[in-house]
């Protein structure tokens, strides 16, 4: 596995892939890796001849100095675990050469931003926006994977791809899950035990909100039986729990069809301590 710090470095990399006609596939991460992370990396390597990841831990889109600083670092268990998963290079880019001096221009897409994360995290996605159209012009993959863990985010990255003709796939990836069904993440490691008990409840809200609005109950109802559920359960507060389409995140509310909530994801986020955890979950599927 070969490691690359250096846009100099990237680029011979990728002429010599390149000059001997490989696929390439990429998978995105700001590191601190766990079995979600791999499943992008073993999506990759069945689509693609070559697979690079890269870990930036992108300032940029952290609208939250603490998160930042608390943000988990283990590079050297990342570097095995990529290893270990067959990838064939890694790209970790340092800030001064991704934003050098005078760094100004943000890829920013109007739509689908006024709401849910884009709404409670002022800033963040324009830094996911910015950071992965650069990283995509560095590469120039054939593919891109992303996870739909973080599925607004996937829905803008691929807004971006199409409105700004980069050629390149997007592949949505659906979400790991630890045992309790706790949508994997990163900052799962900052849960203490009590913390780690109580998580898994936002799975089980959504997945119950699922039942209850595939039988026909209404969807103001069964949200507002959900926010109490979560907050009984023990977190601190819940940022949203809501209803919107799969396809352009459009809010479904009682008056929506019936056709309008089978397109539909229920999407959650919410606080224990100090800790954000985000969930999504498909009303059809
Ligand atoms: P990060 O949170 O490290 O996630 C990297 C990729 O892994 C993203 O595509 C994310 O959606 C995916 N992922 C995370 N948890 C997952 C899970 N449980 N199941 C499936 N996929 C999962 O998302 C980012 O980093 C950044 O915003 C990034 C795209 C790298 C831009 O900085």
């Amino acid at each position: 596995m070969q490691i690359v710090k250096t846009r100099k470095e990237l680029k011979k990399l990728l002429a010599s892939w390149k000059a001997a006609g490989e696929e390439l596939g990429v998978v995105m991460t700001m590191g601190a890796l766990h079995a979600g992370h791999l499943g992008l990396v073993e999506a990759a390597s069945k689509d693609n001849d070559k697979v690079i990841a890269t870990i930036f831990i992108n300032p940029k889109q952290f609208d939250n100095k603490n998160d930042l600083a608390s943000y988990p670092i283990d590079t050297d268990e990342d570097l095995r675990k990529l290893k270990q998963a067959g990838v064939d290079a890694v790209y970790l880019p340092q800030a001064g050469e991704m934003y050098p001096e005078g760094y100004s221009t943000t890829v920013s897409v109007a739509a689908m931003q006024d709401c849910l994360c884009g709404a409670t995290r002022p800033g963040h996605m324009d830094g996911v926006t910015t950071v992965v159209t650069k990283l995509l012009i560095q590469i120039s993959p054939d593919r891109a994977y992303f996870g739909q863990k973080d599925f607004q985010q996937y829905l803008l990255i691929q807004r971006v791809v199409r409105d700004l003709d980069l050629p390149v796939d997007i592949i949505g990836v659906p979400t790991y899950r630890e045992e309790g069904r706790l949508a994997m993440s990163s900052r799962n490691r900052r849960l203490n035990e009590a913390q780690r008990k109580i998580a898994p409840t936002l799975f089980q809200v959504q997945n119950t909100i699922r039942d209850l609005v595939l039988q026909g109950e209404s969807v103001d109802h069964v949200l507002e039986w959900g926010e109490k559920v979560i907050l009984e359960a023990g977190f601190d507060k819940i940022d949203y729990l809501e209803l919107r389409s799969e396809e352009n995140l459009t809010l479904i509310s009682e008056t929506a069809t019936r056709e309008a909530v089978m397109g539909s994801r229920i999407f959650v986020a919410a606080w224990l301590g100090t800790t954000r955890l985000i969930d999504n979950l498909s009303i059809s599927r």
